[in-house]
């Protein structure tokens, strides 16, 4: 499968995203914790340059749970603050004060050693499309979304979120785009959704993820299909048509629909929580 990516409006965004970083000490990261690697762009590390960095690996609640300790520990011992969180549901939220706080501890000293006193931590969330950037801000500042306004300084039109006395968050996030020199990197983000699907063949798909979930999580796909993972893709594809009654009219399977099954039990976790891509495979 071949993907690829229109920037168009992207560079508009990325021109504002760097006039955004400007204003801020700490950027937030969100990427999704099934393919935390594919589904950050590396231009975020010179953008965020000199500014603390915090990774939140979020839909953790999709994701393996074992692969999620140990993608937290490989972007710690590249000196990034990490919590994994499931935003839809508010988990791991009351661990990001902390950690915040910790991530700007030097900005704080600093601040402190220049006699000022009390100025807050300014954030600012980014990431690719579909990460849940709006789920984390709305579930991060729900209780707090009074906005800050204007302040000399900073951008007509900023709106600063009060999370509480010490964290200002910036109410729009960063989007950023997606980086497809790899093509694994294309197919993972399409498996978790971020790639629209009208791009996408649907069969060919399904078939690739089939290929992916039976190496990384053998019987998984036995399990939750009845079939037999010795087989072929395109003949897995076809069991799992005729076990779920993918019928079109006239009488034949139908293949796309047993396709978009499986994309879609992927995608909400009913196959399993499942990593596309470990630590490992970056040492
Ligand atoms: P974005 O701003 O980065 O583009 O992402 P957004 O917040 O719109 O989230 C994209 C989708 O991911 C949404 O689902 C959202 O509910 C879901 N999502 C966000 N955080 C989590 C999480 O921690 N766990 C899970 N399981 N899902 C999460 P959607 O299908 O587009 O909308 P809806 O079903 O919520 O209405």
């Amino acid at each position: 499968m071949e993907f690829q990516w229109y920037p168009g409006h992207m560079t508009k965004a990325k021109r504002q995203m760097q006039e955004d970083i400007k204003l801020i000490d700490l950027v937030v990261e969100i990427v999704d914790a099934r393919v935390p690697m594919s589904s950050r762009n590396p231009d975020i590390d010179e953008l965020g340059k000199n500014k603390a960095r915090l990774i939140l690996l979020n839909k953790c609640d999709l994701a393996d749970a074992a692969a999620t300790d140990r993608w937290k520990a490989f972007f710690e011992s590249k000196g990034y603050h990490v919590v994994a969180i499931d935003a839809r549901n508010n988990k791991g939220m009351k661990a990001i004060n902390n950690v915040i706080n910790e991530a700007c501890a030097e900005k704080i000293a600093r601040d402190r050693a220049r006699g000022i006193k009390n100025r807050p931590v300014r954030a600012m969330v980014v990431g690719i499309p579909n990460v849940g950037k709006s789920t984390f801000i709305n579930s991060f500042a729900g209780r707090a979304s009074a906005k800050t306004g204007n302040k000399p300084g900073v951008t007509k039109g900023k709106q600063w979120i009060k999370l509480n006395k010490g964290v200002e968050l910036l109410d729009t996030p960063g989007i950023l785009w997606p980086k497809f020199e790899d093509q694994t990197v294309g197919l993972r983000l399409a498996f978790i959704g971020s790639i629209k699907d009208d791009l996408i063949q649907q069969q060919e798909l399904a078939m690739e993820l089939l290929k992916y979930i039976v190496k990384l999580y053998p019987n998984a796909i036995a399990d939750r299909y009845g079939v037999d993972e010795s087989q072929e893709a395109h003949e897995m594809l076809q069991s799992v048509a005729q076990n779920r009654n993918c019928i079109a009219k006239g009488g034949d399977l139908d293949y796309d629909k047993a396709a978009l099954l499986i994309i879609d039990d992927y995608r909400n976790g009913v196959i399993g929580r499942m990593d596309l891509e470990f630590p490992e495979d970056y040492k």
